[in-house]
Parts: structure tokens; sequence; C-alpha cells
């Protein structure tokens, strides 16, 4: 099996951070949205400006895993102020966690996780917290394999449609 490199990304990754973010988002949600609610959110959440700002953050941190050269996925965090939800200051927030479908099931996703623990650990966060829309089950078993357990829901917008997302959380050890 090829082994996963974890390396964190900065401001001059922003293109491959757009294109590995677009494509694994259609990916993932492209046959339970419309198409234009999907184009609008791809628009949006990936445009160069957006991310540039969120990759010069210093409460969000980036992760690339690389299988050989290939970027095959990748990891976004958020402490304080970053997080989409402050729920508690001293915790840190999964947004986002996305392999290529043509890697997942290798591992790849197990070693961005394992690098958001080893950085929660770092940093002295209480505990990791993140949302999942409440139908993503290959997502929700990837986490509750991880430790994390549901302590509320939310509401997420693609477009105009409104989606319930389950919050898990997960204390460090
Ligand atoms: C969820 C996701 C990140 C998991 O990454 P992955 O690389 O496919 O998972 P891994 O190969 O690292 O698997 C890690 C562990 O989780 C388990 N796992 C992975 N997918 C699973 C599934 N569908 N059902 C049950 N267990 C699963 C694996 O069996 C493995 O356990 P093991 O070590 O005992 O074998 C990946 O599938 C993905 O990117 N999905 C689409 C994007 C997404 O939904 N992201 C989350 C948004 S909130």
């Amino acid at each position: 099996m090829n082994t996963v490199k974890i390396i964190q990304a900065g401001y001059a990754e922003v293109q491959d951070l757009q294109t590995i973010g677009r494509q694994t988002f259609k990916e993932t949600f492209a046959e339970h949205n419309s198409d234009q609610n999907l184009a609008d959110y791809l628009d949006e959440s990936f445009a160069t400006n957006k991310l540039t700002k969120e990759l010069n953050n210093p409460d969000s941190n980036f992760y690339f895993a690389y299988v050989g050269n290939v970027l095959a996925g990748y990891l976004k965090i958020n402490f304080g102020d970053a997080q989409t939800e402050i729920i508690e200051e001293s915790a840190m927030e999964i947004e986002r966690i996305y392999v290529l479908k043509e890697f997942q099931g290798q591992k790849v996703g197990q070693a961005l996780f394992q690098k958001a623990l080893d950085v929660a650990a770092e940093t002295s966060c209480s505990h990791i917290w993140l949302g999942v829309w409440e139908k993503n089950h290959k997502a929700l078993n990837f986490y509750r394999k991880n430790g994390f357990e549901e302590f509320d829901q939310h509401i997420f917008r693609i477009g105009d449609d409104e989606q319930t997302d389950f919050l898990m959380k997960r204390t460090i050890q």
C-alpha cells in the first residue's frame, strides 16, 4: 500500500486547494443537490479570494494528503473565532475532511484525521467537534469509528436547500 504524506498548505497552494475542494465536494454531494444549488455553493465557498483569506487566517490550518505525488485529500481545521460555531473557545473544529473518490478506503482520511488529532493535542484543545450531514452515512461511520458522538444538530444551507447536520464531538487523549 502507498504511504500517505501530510503537508500543511499555505496561500501559495490556493489553486490546488480550489481544485480538490470543488472536485471532492462535487463527488460527495452532486447526486443529492440541484445543479444550480451545487454550482452556486462551489462558486461561493471555493472562490479564490475566500480561500486566500482562509489560508491566511492564523486560526485556520489546511493540510494536504499526498499519495505518491498525487493530491488525494485535504483537511481544514479551525480554532478560536475561525470556528463556524463557537461551542467552546478551547475546542478545535474539523470543518472539512475530504478524500477523492478514487482514493477512499486507502487510509487517506485516517491519516488526515490523525493529523487533526496531533494538532489538537499539541495546542491543548479540550476536544474536537464537527458537523456532518445526517444522510452522509460514510462520514458518520468514519467519525463514529474514530470516537465521535452526536451532541446536537444544526441547519446547513446549500443554495435554497436547508439540510440537517449532526454535530459530533470527542475528547483528546
Ligand atoms: C469520510 C472519509 C473522509 C473517510 O476517508 P477514507 O480515506 O475513505 O477512510 P479510511 O480509508 O482512512 O478509513 C479509515 C477507517 O474508517 C473506516 N471507514 C471508512 N469508510 C467507512 C464506511 N463507509 N463505513 C464504515 N467504516 C468506514 C475504515 O474501515 C477504516 O477503519 P479500519 O482502520 O478499521 O480499516 C472519505 O470517505 C471522504 O472523503 N468522504 C467524502 C467526503 C465527506 O463526506 N467528508 C466528510 C464531510 S463532513
